[in-house]
């Protein structure tokens, strides 16, 4: 049995939004005053997430990974990691996080089950850091990623979205990172996704420019395999003889989405089968009814699109990220 598209794509990847909500306001992603956030009720419990998995699971479903928002911000996370940890089949459970909460949490989270973390870290500058989230903080996203390797989160990602005159002098230091530490470095390219003010065009950096300005530092780069585990739209490379690698994630210069393995579930429990556009289907409304949610799963897999509209209809249906899973 598996979950497959109108394209022939299997759907073996869930990303799971379990917030709307942040404690960040990352400029290219939230308004600073917040978004209307989504009604408790609304959202759906724990133990819903878990049936969802564990309904998806004899489809074909095999990895998941926990995002928001920020997830670590909703209490008892580690409940929600030993509960999908117990829905057999499910092979890999991930985190996405800004880290602020994983020097905490780390080993909690690996002792529920958690397999492994992808970190969001757009700065290696504190002052810096608080200025792109804009908030009163003073983080260090270096002992964060530090932290989750000392509790086993492997492999270690961090996911650096390159914003032209705002962060981009770190992309050598970033880089720079994989040479000693067995960390894998991710450069995402800006999405700009309407309004918000560090999401324009003029702040996108192309991957390849990324990839050149790297080399011209620190010698040639050759592509690498990355990391064992759950490689999906990146590009990996390698210094030579680096611990680390440095992966590319393009949405703006090239697309991946042919090789599409994913649908994402919102706070609220819909089923949204493309980061952007409109295509969603109810899955809290059959599951708190008692139906089966296999039929709707299939509708909505006949309605993935075979790409993502942002370059060609620019902004088509876009909420914010946060609000939809990153
Ligand atoms: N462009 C690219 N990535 C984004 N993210 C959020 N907003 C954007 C955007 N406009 C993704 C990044 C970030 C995570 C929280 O969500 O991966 O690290
Ligand atoms: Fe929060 Fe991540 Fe969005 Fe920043 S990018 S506001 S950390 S969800």
């Amino acid at each position: 049995m598996s979950l497959i598209d109108q394209f022939g794509r299997t759907i073996e990847y869930l990303r799971i939004s379990i917030t709307d909500r942040c404690n960040f306001r990352c400029s290219y992603c939230m308004p600073v005053e917040g978004l209307p956030w989504l009604p408790k009720a609304d959202i759906l419990s724990y133990e819903e997430i878990r049936d969802i998995v564990a309904e998806l699971a004899p489809l074909g479903l095999r990895r998941v990974r926990i995002t928001g928002g920020e997830p670590t911000i909703r209490p008892q996370l580690e409940t929600l990691v030993r509960m999908l940890r117990d829905v057999p089949a499910i092979e890999d459970i991930a985190l996405s996080t800004n880290g602020v909460k994983l020097p905490e949490l780390a080993a909690r989270l690996a002792g529920a089950g958690l397999d492994r973390v992808n970190m969001s870290a757009d700065s290696l500058r504190p002052e810096r850091i608080a200025h792109i989230a804009r908030r009163d903080l003073s983080f260090e996203p270096v002992r964060a990623a530090q932290a989750a390797q000392a509790a086993g989160l492997l492999p270690i990602k961090l996911n650096v979205v390159v914003m032209r005159g705002i962060n981009d002098d770190e992309l050598v230091d970033f880089a720079r990172l994989t040479l000693e530490n067995p960390w894998h470095v991710r450069f995402i390219e800006l999405m700009p996704v309407g309004s918000l003010e560090a999401s324009t065009d003029q702040h996108v950096v192309p991957s390849d420019e990324v990839l050149e300005r790297v080399s011209d530092v620190l010698g040639p780069l050759s592509a690498s395999t990355g990391p064992s585990r759950g490689n999906g739209p990146a590009a990996y490379y390698a210094v030579d003889g680096a611990a680390g690698t440095i992966g590319v994630i393009t949405p703006m210069t090239h697309t991946y989405c042919g090789q599409c393995n994913r649908v994402r579930l919102t706070a609220d429990g819909r089923l949204r089968t493309c980061l952007f556009g409109d295509h969603e289907v109810d899955l809290r409304g059959p599951l708190r009814a008692g139906h089966l949610l296999e039929p709707h799963v299939r509708r909505a897999l006949a309605d993935k699109p075979e790409q993502h509209a942002l370059l060609s209809r620019r902004n088509g249906g876009l909420r914010a990220l946060s609000q939809v899973g990153g």
